[in-house]
């Protein structure tokens, strides 16, 4: 018999938070076939949104354009064995949303809090049966304060960046050749806007465990995962 937790879920949520380039994504993917839950990948309504902005030609930065165009737009992730699905007004944008264009005005257009409103109330819906696996920069302290488990997962910046190179490299619909630093530079950017934005900056919740990944191997980082779920949450 599964035990209901003070949230009232049967299931339960599981926050994945931290900065670009730390795993996240790998490690939600992980979790969620080790316990059988869904893996919701909420960076990917961020960069979603951003493409539906440059194909209109909207300027990123206006929050007020932005908050009307949130309001003409459908955006569903279906989680698949290879990650989520991502349809903009029912189309498949999975792989256009990768790219570096898109990338950049993603972070751009999370800074504004009517966008950042609209995101949490359709993740807070999709997450609210509990199940998931839910990864980004705000799950556990705007999305699910009250997720069973909470996990920041860290590591040093060049780690960081030699990793999202490595993925970038691999991305063979970018047409532009990129550089290591070209892309670690990027990132730091990134990483100052997450982090100093007003709205729900980047930071570990409470009650998260930090997990810092820069000296552990994949698999450490995905056993340690491991337990600190079986150990907030029992069934
Ligand atoms: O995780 P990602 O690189 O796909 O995220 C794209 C951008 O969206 C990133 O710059 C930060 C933003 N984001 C956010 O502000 N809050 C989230 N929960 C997820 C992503």
């Amino acid at each position: 018999m599964e035990q209901a937790s003070s949230s009232g879920r049967t299931r339960p949520v599981i926050a994945i938070d931290g900065p670009a380039g730390a795993g996240k994504s790998t490690l939600a993917a992980h979790l969620a076939r080790r316990f059988g839950f869904l893996n919701l990948e909420t960076g990917a309504m961020y960069r979603a949104l951003a493409l539906k902005a440059i194909e209109s030609d909207l300027d990123v930065d206006d929050a007020a354009a932005m908050a009307d165009l949130c309001r003409r737009t459908k955006i569903a992730l279906e989680p698949t064995r290879d990650g989520n699905r991502v349809l903009l007004d029912g189309l498949d944008v999975s792989r256009r949303i990768r790219d570096a264009d898109v990338t950049a005005s993603a972070s751009r257009a999370s800074v504004h809090a009517p966008v950042r409103e609209w995101m949490v109330a359709q993740q807070q819906a999709l997450g609210a049966a509990g199940g998931v696996v839910m990864e980004g920069r705000d799950i556990g302290t705007a999305v699910f304060p009250d997720a069973e488990v909470k996990i920041f997962l860290d590591a040093a910046p060049e780690v960081r960046g030699n990793r999202r190179f490595r993925q970038v490299a691999s991305h063979v619909h970018e047409t532009a050749p990129v550089t290591e630093a070209a892309v670690l530079d990027e990132m730091k950017a990134r990483d100052l806007r997450d982090r100093s934005r007003e709205s729900s900056p980047l930071r570990p919740a409470e009650g998260a465990v930090v997990l810092d990944s820069t000296a552990m191997s994949l698999d450490e980082v995905l056993l340690r995962s491991e337990e600190i779920v079986r150990a907030r949450w029992t069934k």
